[in-house]
């Protein structure tokens, strides 16, 4: 059954697999490590995309990883219970995945060298996700319709919030030499040179044959193939899978399809009061 969510310091988290308590360490505790690696998004930017990309860029483009370890243990979420308690027990490097909005994100990262990437996409396309999402996944609240999706995207009365609050949080990191910014439509039209500049930013190096094996491994139907990252292993407790899935549709410009003229201008409007103050192009679909 779809359920209410967990607040904490006033964003809204899934009511099941987060604790106040986690948050709280997670915030003043954890120990993010010179060597670690986070991939950050808001939820529905495609963050299982770059999970993947990430994981077979580590493997040297062997997908024997990807196909026998699920994606939420190859690169587990910092502030959930099960993923903070094995980032905890992990000695060495890491590689973790977060939506944190900045101001809950570990303070001890700030100061720290470890490599974030974050992932962001056209916010319309991050609503129009959403909105299938959360009608199959039972631990949030459930639209019963995409107005009313729209309207609560718009309050942040969503899973972790503000979309706006988040991206403006995390993009007063730009320019930092950890920081690295890519967007949903950059894989999208350049795949190839979008996991170059990855590995490079990594301080990786793939020849062209493990390069070309994270490019087949990573296309949508590979995804929507490989049981290990496509979410089909969430129990129906949680997931209730007759009604859709994770990988849906994987397009850029779905929302063309389901905002209303209203809705596109009331978002225009919206997204130029709060996204003010950005470098024209950060955010190429303003
Ligand atoms: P759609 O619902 O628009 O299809 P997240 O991983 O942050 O939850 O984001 C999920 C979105 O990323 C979904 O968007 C999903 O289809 C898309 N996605 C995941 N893997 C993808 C891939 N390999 N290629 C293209 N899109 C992908």
């Amino acid at each position: 059954m779809a359920s209410d969510y967990l607040w904490f310091e006033g964003i809204p988290f899934p009511s099941v697999g987060y604790r106040t308590e986690d948050l709280k360490s997670v915030k003043n505790e954890f120990v993010v490590r010179d060597g670690d690696v986070i991939m950050l998004s808001f939820p529905k930017s495609g963050t299982n995309w770059l999970r993947e990309i990430i994981s077979l860029i580590y493997s040297k483009g062997d997908p024997n990883w990807i196909r026998s370890v699920p994606i939420w243990d190859r690169s587990p979420w910092l502030e959930t219970k099960a993923g903070y308690e094995q980032l905890q027990k992990k000695e060495g490097a890491r590689i973790y995945t977060s939506h944190l909005p900045i101001q809950l994100f570990p303070k001890s990262f700030f100061d720290s060298k470890a490599k974030m990437i974050y992932l962001l996409r056209n916010p319309r396309d991050v609503i129009t996700s959403g909105f299938y999402f959360y009608r199959i996944l039972k631990v949030c609240k459930y639209p019963q319709t995409f107005d009313q999706y729209f309207e609560w995207f718009l309050q942040g009365n969503v899973p972790f919030g503000s979309w706006f609050d988040h991206c403006q949080g995390w993009l007063q990191m730009r320019g930092k030499e950890n920081f690295f910014i890519i967007t949903y439509e950059e894989l999208h039209q350049d795949l190839r040179t979008s996991v170059e500049k990855i590995f490079q930013f990594l301080g990786e190096k793939l020849d062209s044959k493990e390069l070309n094996s994270v490019l087949k491994n990573v296309s949508f139907k590979a995804m929507q193939d490989n049981k290990m990252s496509n979410h089909t292993l969430i129990p129906d407790t949680f997931m209730d899978h007759s009604q859709g899935q994770l990988l849906r549709k994987g397009v850029t410009g779905d929302w063309k399809r389901h905002f209303t003229v209203a809705q596109s201008e009331a978002f225009d409007k919206i997204y130029r009061e709060k996204m003010v103050g950005l470098p024209p192009g950060l955010c190429p679909w303003g």
